[in-house]
C-alpha cells in the first residue's frame, strides 16, 4: 500500500529516488511524486499516472538536490488527482512529507488547523499531517537544534492511525526525519548517504545494510549520523542488519511480466522452502526458528491458522494437512475477522499467522492480539525482518525470495509446502510412524521436479484460455483440500482479469449457485484425487446437464471420459500432501494467460497493491 523512499547523502537525490519508485511501485501505482530541496528551495513533481509517467515527464535535472523524498500511492483518502499525490507541501512551505497509512483523526485536526488560517488544497488525511508538522515547528524555539525533529515528534502525539512517513523542511537542508506506527519504515545506510524507504525492495541496489524502525520511534539523519530515538525521547542504539537478496530475483530477466517469472520460479522456491529442514534420520522436518519446544508442542490441543487473501486460502490447505497428518484440531479464521471477534480459544492453542509481506496490517493485528491473551505465536512469513517475522514468538521463513507480481503465485505453493512440512513434524511428535515419515519426505522432496513438470503445460493452457478468454463469468469446483486450491483459482482470477469467478465445494453447487450455470458460464473442475473421482464426476455431470463448458484438472494417470469434458489438463500424479501445491500451478496459469490474452496488466491489476498495510 503506497511505497516511500527518502534519500539524504552527496549524490544527486531524484534519479535515486526515481529507481527506488520504480522498484517499489508494486506497492501502489495509482500516482507519484518526488521532492527535492536545495539551497533552501523545495522542488515538487507529482504525476497522476505511474511511476513511469513521471519519470518521463520529470527533468532530473531541475530537480538538483542531494535531499529528498518521493512517493508512489495507493489512494485511501481522496481520489486519484494530482493535488492528493505525496509530496505534500504545508501552507507555509516549510515542511514536505510524503506517508503511508491511515490518520483517523485527521477532520479534528484538520478543523483546528483551519482555525487557525491554514488552506488545503487536497482531500487527504496526509496534507493535515504536514501542516500540524508546520503548525508545532512554528512554536518551537528558533535556536534549537533540534526544534524539525522536535516539531515532527509533537506532532506524532496528536495524531491517531497508522503512519510510516519521511519529512524535510526547508530550513533544514541536512536532515531527513522518519518516524513509524503501524506502517513499516527501514533506514538503509550506505556510503556517505542513507535511505529512508518502506520497503527493503527499494534501496537494496545502494546497500545491504538496514535499520528497521519499531513502532513509536523517530529517526533523524543529519550530518552524516543516524539518530533514533522513541516518542518519548529516550534515545536508542540501531540495530544494523544486513539484507541477503539478489539484487537479480527482484528483476524480470527474460520474462514478460513478474508473474509468470514467479510462475516459473516456484520449483526454486520449493527447493528453498527444504533447504537444511529435514531431520539427520530422513522421518521429519525440522525448523530452526520455532523457539517452541517439542515438549510444548505435544501439550498444543488446538491450532488457530489466521492470513488475508491468498495467504487464508494456504491456511484452509494447512487445516486438511495438519488435520490429517497430525491430527490435531485446527482453526482458520480471516485475520480481520479474528480481532474483532474475541472468539474464546483453549489455554493450549497455538496461533499461526501466515503473511508473504510479514506486513499486512490485519494480521499483524491479530498476531497481537493473540499474543496479548497469552498464546503462543508462530510466523510462516517471506520477509526476512518484517514487522510479523519480529512481532511473533517463533516462525518459519519461506525463502521464496522477492514476490513482485501483485497477485501471489510463488508465496502461496511455498506456504502450502511449509505447511506440508509443518504437519509432517507435528505428525512426527504424535502418531506419525517412522515408515510414514521416511515415505512423507521423500515424497516432499520430488515436488520441485514436479513442479518443473507442470509449469510446462503453460503452452497447452495457453490454447484453452484462448477459448474462454471473453468469458465474465465462472465457477471454480473442487473438494477436501481441492475446495481451497478453487477458492484461490478464482481469486486469482478474478484479481488479474477482472472475469467475476467464485469458488465453491464441488457438492455444495447444487445448493445455490447451479442457479449460475448456463453455456456461457465455464465451470473448472479440479478432480485430481483418486478416492473421491466418482462423486466429482457426478458433480460434472450436474454441470454438463445443463450446458456449461467444463474444463478439468485431474491427474495423468486418472483421465476423465472425453465426453464429459470440453478441455482436460493432466498434471503429474503425486503424493497426496502435494497435490494441493500441483494443483494450484494450472490455476495461475489459466488465470495468468486468459489475463494477459484480455490485455489487463497482469502485474498491476486495478484497485490493488501489494502488502495491505491499512485496514
Ligand atoms: C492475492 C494476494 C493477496 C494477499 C493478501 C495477504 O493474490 O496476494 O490476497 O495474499 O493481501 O498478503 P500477505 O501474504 O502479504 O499478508
Amino acid at each position: 500500500m503506497c511505497g516511500i523512499v527518502g534519500y539524504i547523502g552527496k549524490r544527486e537525490a531524484s534519479p535515486i529516488l526515481l529507481e527506488g519508485l520504480k522498484r517499489l511501485e508494486y506497492r501502489g501505482y495509482d500516482s507519484a511524486g518526488v521532492a527535492v530541496l536545495a539551497d533552501g528551495a523545495l522542488k515538487l513533481k507529482k504525476y497522476k499516472g505511474r511511476v513511469t509517467d513521471l519519470a518521463r515527464n520529470l527533468n532530473t535535472a531541475s530537480l538538483s538536490g542531494s535531499l529528498g523524498i518521493s512517493h508512489t500511492r495507493w489512494a485511501t483518502h481522496g481520489a486519484v488527482t494530482e493535488a492528493n499525490a505525496h509530496p505534500h507541501v504545508s501552507h507555509d512551505g516549510k515542511i514536505s512529507l510524503v506517508h503511508n497509512g491511515v490518520i483517523e483523526n485527521y477532520l479534528a485536526v484538520k478543523k483546528f488547523l483551519e482555525s487557525t488560517g491554514v488552506e488545503f488544497y487536497s482531500e487527504t488525511d496526509s496534507e493535515v499531517f504536514c501542516n500540524l508538522i508546520a503548525y508545532h515547528y512554528k512554536k518551537e524555539a528558533e535556536d534549537s537544534p533540534t526544534r524539525f525533529l522536535d516539531s515532527v515528534r509533537r506532532s506524532l502525539r496528536h495524531i491517531d492511525g497508522t503512519y510510516g512517513i519521511a519529512v524535510i523542511s526547508t530550513d533544514c537542508p541536512d536532515e531527513l526525519v522518519g518516524a513509524r506506527k503501524g506502517s513499516p519504515l527501514i533506514v538503509g545506510i550506505g556510503k556517505d548517504e542513507y535511505l529512508l524507504a518502506s520497503d527493503v525492495s527499494a534501496i537494496i541496489s545502494r546497500t545491504s545494510n538496514v535499520v528497521y524502525l519499531n513502532d513509536g520511534e523517530i529517526v533523524s539523519l543529519k550530518d552524516g549520523e543516524l539518530n533514533l530515538l522513541t516518542n518519548d525521547e529516550e534515545i536508542l542504539t540501531p540495530e544494523i542488519k544486513q539484507i541477503d537478496w539478489d539484487i537479480a530475483e527482484s528483476e524480470l530477466g527474460d520474462y514478460e511480466h513478474f508473474m509468470l517469472k514467479e510462475i516459473f520460479e516456484q520449483s526454486g522456491a520449493l527447493e528453498n522452502a527444504m533447504r537444511g529442514r529435514f531431520s539427520d534420520d530422513k522421518s521429519s522436518a525440522k525448523f530452526g526458528g520455532l523457539n517452541v519446544s517439542a515438549q510444548e508442542l505435544r501439550q498444543i490441543d488446538r491450532i488457530l491458522l489466521c492470513a488475508c487473501g491468498t495467504a487464508w486460502h494456504a491456511c484452509l490447505v494447512g487445516e486438511y494437512l495438519i488435520e490429517r497428518y497430525a491430527r490435531i484440531p485446527v482453526e482458520v479464521e480471516y485475520a480481520s475477522e479474528f480481532r474483532y471477534r474475541n472468539a474464546p480459544l483453549d489455554k493450549n492453542t497455538l496461533v499461526i499467522v501466515i503473511s508473504q509481506s510479514g506486513e499486512t496490517i490485519d494480521t499483524l493485528a491479530a498476531l497481537r492480539e493473540s499474543k496479548r491473551k497469552g498464546y503462543k505465536t508462530l510466523a510462516i512469513n517471506n520477509s526476512v525482518g518484517s514487522t510479523i517475522a519480529r512481532e511473533s514468538d517463533g516462525g518459519i521463513y519461506q525463502h521464496a525470495g522477492p514476490e513482485i507480481g501483485v497477485a501471489s503465485t510463488k508465496a502461496f505453493t511455498s506456504q502450502l509446502h511449509i505447511l506440508s512440512m509443518l504437519a509432517l513434524y507435528l505428525g512426527r511428535l504424535r502418531d506419525m510412524s517412522f515408515q510414514e515419515g521416511r515415505e512423507y519426505v521423500e515424497a516432499l522432496k520430488k515436488a520441485p521436479a514436479l513442479v518443473t513438470e507442470t509449469v510446462k503445460l503453460s503452452g497447452k493452457i495457453l490454447e484453452i484460455s484462448k477459448k474462454y478468454k471473453d468469458m465474465e463469468d465462472c465457477l471454480f469446483l473442487g473438494r477436501q483440500d481441492m475446495f481451497p486450491i478453487a477458492l484461490e483459482g478464482a481469486l486469482k482470477l478474478k484479481e488479474i482479469s477482472y472475469i467475476h469467478a467464485e469458488g465453491y465445494p464441488a457438492a455444495e453447487m447444487k445448493h445455490g449457485p447451479i442457479a449460475l450455470i448456463n453455456e456461457k458460464c465455464p465451470v473448472i473442475v479440479i478432480a485430481a484425487q483418486p478416492d473421491i473421482h466418482a462423486k466429482l464426476l457426478s458433480n460434472i455431470q450436474e454441470v454438463k446437464a445443463r450446458g456449461a463448458p467444463v474444463i478439468a484438472v485431474t491427474n495423468e494417470s486418472n483421465p476423465l471420459p472425453e465426453n464429459l469434458v470440453d478441455d482436460q489438463i493432466l498434471i503429474p500424479d503425486c503424493h497426496r500432501a502435494l497435490l494441493p501445491v500441483i494443483a494450484s500451478i494450472p490455476m495461475q496459469l489459466l488465470s495468468y494467460h486468459i489475463a494477459n490474452l484480455r490485455g489487463c496488466d497482469v502485474d498491476k491489476p486495478r484497485n490493488l497493491a501489494k502488502s495491505v498495510t491499512v485496514e
